[in-house]
């Protein structure tokens, strides 16, 4: 059989290579707006980074990691050894474990220090079960913002988030934002045993997973995709009514700057995410129609305690990340048009490659120096045929390099939406065109 990129990625070609492309400049361009530097961490990480930062009773890392052998490490393995930390591997099944990582290692961001606000765009690896807008590995854009407390730094990164996906040109008519405060840790733990509590009263009713989460992950029960299990944690208690008195006025703060902001949102006490890092605020946008159960485009949330759960200080976080393939699906579902556009502006064309050859080749060197998009023939083409590959690739401007003319030491340029055609001295037509 012939050769296949793996189950649940995808190779990014043509229009889709464009759009990850674009999101990217878009992310840079509206995050700019907001202070972002970009910053890029490796693929992989010693796996603790992920354990101690995303939590080992996640679905992430619990059952979605990716692990990285060496040869030596596999032959471990193979054998029934077990690795030791520092050769333990595994791919990054999301950003904001490495970026903290990397903000400990360089002290990018101190308890005393200045916000430090950081961006990155990359490839992420999960092993879950591929389907529409599921992939193991997907892209994602990120943003990071350490060392701010404050609820205007929470307001501030859903605005962004939101300014990206418009910029992009996703309906936002048919996108929902969800909101939500998980407490921290002066009130989560009391609320999570409440949860706990709640499952083991209706143990019958809810499903193994669930049972199961009871002891490691009480709150992850209110994701599970079994209608008969949400309907039973409809009826368990709810955060916004476990918040201690500092966390109830954050979130309140919050939602007073969105409002300020004119931002419509939903509160949903529901929404508990799937990284275990999360305290206080945390948000989701949606997307509302043709996406299916794989409908958030984008997340995140604050994480006040993370950089010290991983060893370092105590520096408050908050951060998203957006779903390349995902936002990619909603911009489709707007009707945005992603075709590939002009690859050429002037397209060098040889009546007779054996006596116009070199002209052509100097004249397209010289273009590109001159920072034109050039293009010539490289496969002996009729001149028909190099006219059709002109408008394949978008160019505006042929320049027809042709014996006669050369002889007389021109060449004829030819505009390709008002046919106009001018003869132009060789040694002018950088000038005439650059
Ligand atoms: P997340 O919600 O796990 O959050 O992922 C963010 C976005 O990545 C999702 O909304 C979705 O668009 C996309 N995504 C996630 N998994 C997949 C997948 N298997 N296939 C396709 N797209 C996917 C995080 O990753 C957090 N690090 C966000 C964050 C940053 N929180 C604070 N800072």
């Amino acid at each position: 059989m012939a050769m296949q990129a793996p189950k649940g990625t995808e190779d990014l070609i043509g229009a889709k290579s464009l759009a990850w492309e674009r999101m990217q400049e878009t992310a840079r361009e509206v995050f700019g707006r907001y202070g972002y530097e970009f910053m890029s961490t490796p693929l992989f990480e010693n796996t603790e980074v992920f354990v101690r930062g995303i939590g080992e009773a996640t679905d992430v890392v619990g059952k979605e990691m990716f692990h990285v052998l060496s040869n030596d490490s596999f032959a471990k393995v193979a054998s029934g050894l077990r690795l030791d930390a520092a050769h333990d591997f595994s791919l990054r099944p999301e950003g904001t474990a490495g970026v903290v990582r990397a903000a400990m290692e360089h002290n990018l961001a101190t308890p005393d220090g200045p916000v430090a606000k950081l961006m990155y765009a990359g490839p992420m690896f999960r092993a879950e079960r591929p389907q529409k807008g599921r992939l193991r590995q997907f892209h994602q854009i990120g943003a990071e913002c350490l060392g701010a407390p404050e609820p205007t730094a929470d307001a501030e990164m859903i605005i962004m988030l939101l300014r990206f996906f418009e910029a992009m040109g996703v309906d936002m008519a048919h996108t929902r934002l969800l909101i939500n405060s998980m407490g921290d840790d002066a009130c989560r733990p009391a609320y999570r045993d409440a949860v706990r509590d709640y499952i083991h009263a209706h143990a019958s009713e809810l499903c193994d997973e669930c049972n199961r989460r009871a002891e490691t992950n009480p709150l992850r029960a209110f994701d599970c995709k079994n209608e008969a299990c949400h309907e039973v944690m409809e009826g368990a208690p709810k955060i916004s009514d476990a918040l201690c008195d500092d966390c109830r006025e954050h979130y309140a703060a919050v939602k007073r700057y969105l409002d300020l902001a004119g931002v419509s949102y939903e509160e949903d006490p529901r929404l508990v995410r799937g990284l275990d890092y999360y305290t206080r605020t945390v948000f989701e946008v949606q997307v509302t129609e043709g996406l299916g159960s794989q409908n958030a485009i984008g997340g995140g949330g604050r994480y006040d305690k993370l950089m010290e759960s991983m060893g370092g200080k105590h520096v408050p976080g908050i951060g998203f990340a957006l779903g390349y393939e995902r936002t990619l699906l909603a911009m489709e579902a707007a009707g945005v048009e992603l075709s590939g556009g002009s690859v050429c502006d002037v397209y060098v064309a040889v009546v007779d490659a054996a006596t116009c050859g070199d002209a052509a080749f100097s004249i397209v060197r010289e273009l590109r120096d001159a920072g034109v998009r050039a293009e010539q023939d490289h496969q002996g083409r009729s001149l028909k045929s190099q006219f059709k590959q002109a408008g394949k690739m978008g160019a505006a401007t042929v320049i027809v390099v042709g014996p006669d003319e050369l002889a007389a030491g021109t060449v004829t340029i030819r505009d390709m939406e008002t046919r106009e055609e001018r003869a132009v001295a060789v040694d002018e037509v950088v000038v005439a065109l650059g």
